[in-house]
């Protein structure tokens, strides 16, 4: 069976425009067969990323892990003028991440990363809506290793549903981090983590 995270370059490609509004920036995206939540923006992923924004303070670099088509960093690096990288260990997500931040008009990296196999530097802010269905193992991966790649009062940001996880995920992170669940809708949860 596929995954949203496997590499399949012999899937045929179909691609669909997704369109999305912020305040008054407009957004465009394309998206295809092979990459998360392909047909809509995914509801977890909007409402991080709505939640992120009416926090007031504005980060200067931002890390959005497990990008897909880029969503998160790219309305992110629209609407805050900071500096955003997108990683993902999908190459057609990759690609697509490229080609939205061009079409959105927003200058920011994107690299192929297995979790931050690619990643060298660190950020204010890294932030996931993880793969779930990678695995435990993975999503782990993702949220305890972000640590290492935050700086000093950096913050890591993510969603996940209560029936995913979440609370036994918020209490493996709370012995690494200080953790705050921020808002809960329709059973997702937006938590903000920071470095004991
Ligand atoms: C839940 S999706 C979120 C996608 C995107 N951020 C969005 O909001 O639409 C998780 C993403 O993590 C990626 N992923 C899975 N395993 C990964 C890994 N080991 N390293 C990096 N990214 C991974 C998947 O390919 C997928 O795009």
């Amino acid at each position: 069976m596929e995954h949203y995270f496997t590499n399949n370059e012999a899937l045929k490609s179909e691609f669909r425009t997704i369109t999305y509004k912020f305040q008054d920036s407009e957004f465009c995206f394309t998206s295809d067969n092979g990459v998360f939540s392909k047909n809509k923006i995914d509801f977890g992923s909007r409402f991080l990323v709505e939640t992120f924004l009416k926090d007031n303070k504005k980060p200067t670099s931002i890390l959005d892990v497990g990008c897909g088509y880029g969503f998160i960093g790219i309305v992110l690096a629209k609407i805050l003028h900071c500096k955003v990288t997108l990683i993902d260990v999908n190459k057609r997500a990759v690609h697509l991440a490229k080609k939205n931040s061009k079409d959105n008009q927003v200058v920011t990296e994107v690299y192929e990363s297995n979790c931050y196999d690619a990643i060298k530097d660190t950020y204010d802010v890294i932030i996931t809506n993880p793969p779930i269905r990678a695995g435990k193992k993975i999503v782990l991966d993702i949220l305890l290793k972000a640590k290492d790649y935050l700086n000093e009062e950096g913050c890591l940001w993510f969603v996940i549903r209560k029936d995913q996880g979440a609370k036994s995920i918020q209490k493996k992170l709370g012995e690494t981090y200080k953790i705050e669940l921020l808002k809960k809708d329709k059973g997702f949860f937006v938590f903000k983590a920071k470095k004991n």
